[in-house]
């Protein structure tokens, strides 16, 4: 191979550093590839932004939060828009891929970018993928890197929680990250020990959710952390949504079912509440151990399977074990948490409230 390149697309997420100096290395120091780095995701490939990775490029980032490339979530080369105007120019960057004589093409990135990738293997057949995402709701792989870091931050968050909720008697509400999935509120909230815990999968009664506060408060618990998912909703309710970014794939950005749940306590139970929504916070910051050693497992898989020319794959963890699966597989569905999850039911026993009378 002379040439490869590598594109971070979608929301960025700790360890997309890890992965791109787990590609970058090999093809710098054994093989004498020349690596190229894209700007900005597809957006890069579309404007023409790319530059040569040096070894210091891709040196000391291990620990780095973000992506040394940046990221959009909006460019996508088949749907690009223009003045108002939606363009397919999915042709032109599969012939500057060409012109610039790239053998393969490395894309880490989340459902829209891997969908994206997935559509332009008909053009460009010659790409492999790698999963990143902290909404860990990408199918065929049991986990993204990012996702351990976002609920590490949750967890820590919780816990800083609960003093300041035990001192003022008081309903903590925290807003989680998470989009369709409710991942992120079900492990970092289990393990901050959320009290009530709100996700997409499981739409949840009103009632219920009060009645567990009024219960933790008769057993002299007179405080509770509420942790919910930003596309929690009420059973039989929409989504609450907090913009609309029309120019991207995906315009719905969710928001603000905190600030519904913690007024409906205070009108409902007569206790003060706050709303904290950990929002990009999330995202942000060095990666934690499992999401550096995920994301160079991950990086490392994807040039052992671009050597072996065994493209149109994503890496995937399968059983603690590194795979890899053909690239539709992966976005063909969302991953959701299902219903009865062990840590849900589990939950149950132990107390936590996920705002559902019981799962059938
Ligand atoms: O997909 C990652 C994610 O952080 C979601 O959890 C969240 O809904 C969304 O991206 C936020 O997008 P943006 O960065 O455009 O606000």
């Amino acid at each position: 191979m002379k040439r490869v390149a590598i594109l971070t697309g979608g929301g960025d997420c700790p360890g997309l550093n890890a992965a791109i100096r787990a590609i970058a290395k090999p093809f710098i120091l054994e093989d004498k590839t020349e690596v190229i780095g894209i700007a900005d995701g597809f957006e890069g490939l579309i404007k023409r932004r790319v530059r040569r990775l040096s070894y210091d490029d891709v040196s000391n980032i291990l620990a780095l939060g973000g992506t040394i490339l940046g990221t959009s979530n909006k460019a996508d080369p088949f749907r690009w828009k223009v003045g108002g105007r939606e363009l397919d120019c999915s042709d032109e960057v599969v012939r500057y891929l060409k012109e610039l004589g790239v053998d393969v093409l490395f894309c880490i990135g989340g459902d829209g970018t891997l969908s994206i990738a997935n559509r332009l293997l008909k053009k460009f057949p010659r790409i492999i993928a790698i999963p990143k995402t902290i909404d860990n709701d990408l199918a065929a792989t049991e986990q993204t890197f990012g996702f351990d870091t976002a609920c590490n931050f949750v967890m820590e968050a919780i816990d800083r929680l609960h003093s300041t909720a035990q001192s003022h008697h008081r309903a903590m509400v925290v807003e989680v990250m998470g989009r369709y999935a409710g991942w992120i509120a079900l492990q970092g909230g289990m393990a901050g020990g959320g009290d009530i815990i709100l996700i997409p999968e499981l739409p949840f009664e009103m009632e219920i959710v009060l009645e567990a506060v009024r219960r933790r408060a008769r057993k002299g618990k007179k405080f509770s952390i509420v942790v919910v998912a930003e596309g929690a909703r009420p059973r039989g309710g929409g989504l609450i949504i907090k913009k609309k970014v029309e120019d991207s794939p995906d315009p719905i950005r969710l928001g603000g079912v905190g600030n519904f749940i913690s007024e409906e306590i205070e009108k409902n139970v007569g206790c003060e509440s706050r709303v904290i929504v950990l929002g990009h916070l999330q995202r942000g910051g060095a990666p934690t151990f499992f999401d550096r050693i995920l994301a160079t497992r991950y990086g490392i898989e994807a040039v052992r399977l671009a050597r072996a020319k065994d493209y149109g794959r994503m890496v995937a963890l399968k059983g603690g074990k590194i795979t890899s699966v053909p690239i539709g597989l992966a976005v063909s569905r969302l991953k959701l948490v299902p219903k009865k999850h062990p840590l849900i039911m589990g939950g149950m026993e132990i107390g936590v409230s996920f705002g559902v009378e019981s799962i059938t």
